[in-house]
């Protein structure tokens, strides 16, 4: 009997030793907003499923797994260098499933402007309604599930990530065939505005921790690329980017990196952080074979899920329809599919930002390194 109360209390003991001794992971949990570059399934649950020989999700799903590339997205390697599981998506949510450590709200599509903006401008409406303040309005539905009063969700928050965006890039895109450049500069502090407001909103909220991503080099991109398909020598540099929208974006950045300065001098409380997606993913462009990528200068910037078209961009036969072929090695490859990237080149720029150095300030140290 003595024997047996003692392994029982030494077991317990052990029990509660190990627990309290288990350091608690850096972010308890991440939330994250934006459109299909973080989107890991909200999308694609309003659609038919895609057929599970889809070339989507099979890099490492091995099946389509709601994301719009073949395999991991940003905020997948993100999740896994801070231990965390992958977000699930908000609108793929299973009864009883575990929303702890966080929930995704990105909506693949989704603009930083509310949709009725694009009918008022006269330029093709989103592919959603979801804009980032419909997301946010999820989340503040969502809330009560996860915490009750102010002071139980201040104290969960307090080691909450927030990831506001990457958006604007469908905003641009909604443009592209009916503005010119110098128009489309007119609507970028707007855009501005709606993800400063979205962060504002989010930190009353109680969030503490927040990173807002700017956008990509869009001139490097093959959907931007075969849709512009400018056939002026000029308007490229010597990567074969479009010079005029990659200042476009620079000029965004710009203005939500002065947006984001604002929001640090009124909200002193929280730390906010600037994700360079910019620099990260155009440093693969111009050198892509040191980040593993094909140093063939004409390979580098088509799709990899190809289809008949510059760029092997065709809008009429997107990856995955009959006809359309997947490159051998996507690993090869930063484009996956026109608007979207390769794992190979999320996984890169994941590294870039967790490890350095593209986020400032700096994310907490991560668990796991990305490889
Ligand atoms: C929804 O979640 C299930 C797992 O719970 C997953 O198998 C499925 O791929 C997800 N669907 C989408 C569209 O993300
Ligand atoms: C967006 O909302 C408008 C007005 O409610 C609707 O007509 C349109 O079909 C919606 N678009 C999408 C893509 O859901
Ligand atoms: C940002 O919020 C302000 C204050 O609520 C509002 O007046 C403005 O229209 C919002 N801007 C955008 C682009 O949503």
């Amino acid at each position: 009997m003595k024997i047996f109360i003692l392994v029982c209390i030494t077991f317990i003991c052990g029990f509660f030793v190990n627990v309290s001794n288990s350091n608690p992971l850096p972010y308890e949990s991440i939330f994250n907003f934006g459109d299909s570059i973080s989107d890991t399934g909200n999308a694609m649950k309003s659609f038919p499923p895609m057929p599970s020989n889809s070339p989507y999700g099979s890099t490492y799903f091995k099946h389509p797994a709601g994301r719009l590339s073949n395999g991991r997205l940003i905020i997948d390697f993100i999740a896994e260098a801070y231990g965390l599981p992958f977000l699930p998506a908000l609108k793929n949510l299973t009864k009883d499933q575990d929303i702890t450590k966080g929930v995704n709200f990105a909506f693949a599509g989704s603009t930083a402007l509310e949709s009725e903006f694009f009918k008022r401008h006269g330029v093709d409406p989103p592919g959603t309604n979801n804009s980032l303040s419909v997301q946010l309005g999820w989340f503040k539905d969502l809330k009560p599930s996860i915490c009750k009063s102010k002071e139980e969700c201040d104290g969960y928050f307090k080691n909450s990530l927030f990831l506001v965006g990457e958006i604007g890039g469908n905003d641009i895109l909604s443009h592209l065939t009916h503005k010119t450049v110098t128009e489309i500069r007119e609507i970028v502090p707007l855009m501005v505005e709606a993800i400063a407001n979205a962060t504002s909103i989010l930190i009353e909220e109680g969030a503490i921790e927040l990173a807002i991503p700017g956008n990509f080099p869009i001139g490097c991109n093959a959907a931007f690329l075969s849709t512009v398909d400018s056939k002026k020598k000029e308007d490229y540099d010597e990567f074969g980017c479009l010079i005029p929208y990659n200042t476009l974006v620079e000029y965004f950045n710009e203005q939500l990196k002065n947006a984001i300065e604002i929001l640090r001098q009124k909200n002193p409380q929280a730390k906010i952080i600037y994700f360079d997606y910019y620099n990260d993913a155009k440093r693969l462009y111009q050198t892509p074979q040191q980040y593993g990528f094909t140093s063939d200068k004409n390979e580098i910037l088509k799709a990899c899920c190809a289809s008949n078209g510059p760029y092997n961009v065709n809008p009429k036969t997107p990856c995955g329809v009959l006809g359309t072929t997947v490159c051998s090695d996507p690993s090869k490859q930063i484009n996956w599919d026109g608007a979207h990237l390769t794992e190979a080149a999320y996984k890169m720029i994941a590294k870039g930002l967790v490890e350095g150095p593209f986020a400032t300030p700096s994310l907490k140290t991560s668990l796991f390194k990305i490889v």
